[in-house]
Parts: C-alpha cells; structure tokens; sequence
C-alpha cells in the first residue's frame, strides 16, 4: 500500500512544486478526498513528523525544496495515515492533561475521558493528605501506557503508586523515566507543569448535585487553578516513586491501598467491529475488550478490590455512561457509598465508592 500510494503522490505532484508548501497542500487534499474530518490540520503533523522538524520549522521553511528521500518519508507515513493507524501511532506521541507520553501501537491511547478519572484521583487524594503524613497509595489496574498512575504522580507529592497490567509494561516503564525529570507538579515555573484541560479541575463545577465524596471548598480551590504547594517529603522523582508489577487485576498484589484506581476494558465484545477503523484494526483487543456486556473487568474489580483497599479506601473506575445502573447496583453489594462524576460533555464517565459497606465488612 504505502509503495501503491507513494506513485500516486508523485503522479499528481507535476502540478505542484517540490517545496513544503505544495507538498502540504498535495496532502491536505489526498486526505480530503479520502474524507478524513481535519485535512489540513493532519497534513502538518504527518509532513512535520516525516521532515522530523516541529510545526513552527515547518512554517518557517515553507519555500524549502524537498529531497525525493524526504517525499517518500511524507509519502509512507501518509500512506499508512490513508490505512486509518491512528496519527498518534505514526507520531508516537500523545498528549494527556498537558504532558506527552510516548505512544506505540497497539497500547491504547490515552482518551481525554481518562482526565476526569485523574482529575477525580488528584481532588480525593489531596484533600485525604492534608491530614496524613504517610503517603498515599495508589494501584493504577490496566495501566497501559502508565498516563493516569504517572500523571497522578505529577499532580500529588506525597503519593506512591503500584502500576500493573497484564500485558508486557515496557511503555509505561520508559514515560515514568522520561518524565522523571521533575519531581512533581508543584510550581508554575516548571517547565513540565501539565497546562490545563478546559476547565482544570472545574469539568464537574456545574454539577447541580453535590459530591459526597469531594469536599466542596477543595473543589472551588482548585478549579481556580492546578498549583499545589511543594511538600518537603516529595524528593523522589517519578521513576522512584511507582513500582510496576505483571498481574491479572489485583490477583499479585499483597498490600492494601488508598485508591484502587482503573480505565478496564469496558467495550462490549459485539461492539468491538462495528467500532472506527482506527481503534478496531490498530489498538489492542485487549485493553477494549470487556466481555458480553461489556462489565467482566468492573464486576471483578467491584467483587475483589475490598481485599486490597484501607479501611475508607476507594475504588475509582472509568465506565461507560451507558453502564451507570447496573455498575451502581453492584457496587451497593461491596460498597458502604457510591458515587457517578461526569465528563466535559455532561455523560457519566467515572464511578467512585468508598470501602467498606458498613456493618458488612467492620
Ligand atoms: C482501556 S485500557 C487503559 C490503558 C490506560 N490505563 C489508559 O487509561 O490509557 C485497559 C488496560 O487494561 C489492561 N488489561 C486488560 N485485561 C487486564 C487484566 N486481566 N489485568 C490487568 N490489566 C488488564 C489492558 O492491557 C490495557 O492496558
């Protein structure tokens, strides 16, 4: 494909010059023709990727002559593009509340759903640390490409976390190392501060009910803003403060923790074909894929994670909006409360509970 594609981009560039401007309008309009939704938008990043340059050179040198080694750069990546891979598998970069992690096929790729569940984290966990001194422990379940246990880290200085997941844990390893380079979250003056999403910590601010979770000044505090005060006991760096494990769930791990925190697989396995080539052809089955309706991988981390949370831990899962009652009437069996937070677009995205159900477990 990419060699079938490479002879079509050089048969209609006789019409265009050699230089970076023509080659970006010539790959605006192929991708256009094949009714991808932003043309130009992703003509720059294949063309800047490919040139191996940033936006801004790639503005810069518009009048720039291209080598033919370069064209069959842009021609290849752009021919995988026109095969649906996703942009930030051929990039190998994704940006997740403001940081970029590296990417590779088929981990999955972090959605900006995931950042309410972070978000979500940050608020219970602060506002549980301003009286404790011990650090706060969290098990990131299905971490992936390890986004919501490392930004978690970011955003909180006095929180260890235990990442796991089923499958091979290089990626997630190797994004705690390269953002390891500040040891939190904690100035405006650092270079890595996570810039934020539309309304930081505020998505939930219109929610005309009150979380019984969340303390509601916190809330306002921090949706003003996302600094947090540096705590002295933060000197380790990212990499030093979470651990990796291989596990099915929670099956290997021993200790209890604050927050069991997981984005399982919650697709239906009958949805999984009808699903966008980009997700169904190129992410893993694995990380999608949830069973008959869906639920397999919350049932179980509803049924099990009491072994392993502290006396008022919490679970905190990101669901489907569409799986909200049935998730709520099986939580209620294990769980003393819970509770559903909604995403930027008003659809219900996270479930919350709070262990143990009283009377039941203590
Ligand atoms: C929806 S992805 C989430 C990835 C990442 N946490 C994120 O939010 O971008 C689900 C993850 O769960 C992992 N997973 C699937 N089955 C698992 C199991 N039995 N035990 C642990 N992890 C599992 C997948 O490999 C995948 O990385």
């Amino acid at each position: 494909m990419a060699k079938t594609f490479a002879c079509q981009f050089d048969d209609t560039s006789k019409n265009f010059s050699k230089e970076i401007r023509g080659i970006l309008v010539q790959t605006t309009q192929i991708l256009k023709n094949n009714h991808f939704k932003n043309p130009s938008k992703e003509a720059i990043i294949l063309v800047a990727c490919a040139l191996k340059i940033d936006k801004i050179s790639l503005y810069l040198h518009y009048n720039k002559i291209l080598s033919d080694l370069e064209q069959a750069s842009i021609s290849k990546l752009l021919a995988r593009r026109l095969e649906h891979e996703p942009l930030e598998y051929l990039t190998g970069q994704v940006n997740f509340m403001g940081i970029d992690f590296m990417i590779e096929p088929p981990i999955l790729i972090p959605r900006p759903e995931t950042e309410v569940l972070v978000e979500t984290l940050v608020k219970l966990a602060k506002s549980r640390n301003d009286s404790q001194t011990a650090p706060t422990i969290i098990f990131d379940i299905g971490t992936g490409s390890g986004i919501i246990g490392i930004t978690s880290l970011k955003f909180l200085p006095n929180a260890r976390v235990y990442a796991s997941d089923i499958i091979d844990l290089h990626l997630a390893k190797r994004n705690a190392i390269k953002l390891s380079t500040c040891h939190s979250f904690t100035s405006a003056q650092d270079k890595s501060e996570p810039t934020c999403h539309s309304e930081p910590f505020g998505c939930h601010s219109e929610r005309s009910e009150e979380s019984q979770f969340l303390p509601q000044d916190k809330l306002r505090e921090e949706s003003r803003g996302c600094q947090s005060k540096p705590r002295k006991e933060s000197k380790l760096k990212i990499s030093e403060r979470i651990s990796f494990l291989r596990s099915d769930l929670l099956q290997s791990f021993k200790r209890k923790a604050d927050f069991i925190v997981s984005n399982p697989p919650y697709i239906s396995s009958s949805e999984i074909p009808s699903l966008q080539p980009e997700i169904k052809l190129f992410e893993s089955h694995t990380a999608l894929d949830g069973g008959e309706d869906g639920l397999f991988f919350i049932r179980e981390l509803i049924r099990t994670s009491g072994n392993n949370l502290k006396k008022s831990g919490m679970l905190l899962l990101e669901i489907s909006p569409e799986q909200t009652d049935t998730i709520g009437k099986e939580a209620l069996k294990y769980f003393e409360s819970v509770e559903f937070i909604k995403d930027f677009f008003g659809r219900t995205r996270v479930f919350l509970a709070k262990y143990p159900k009283t009377g039941t477990y203590f």
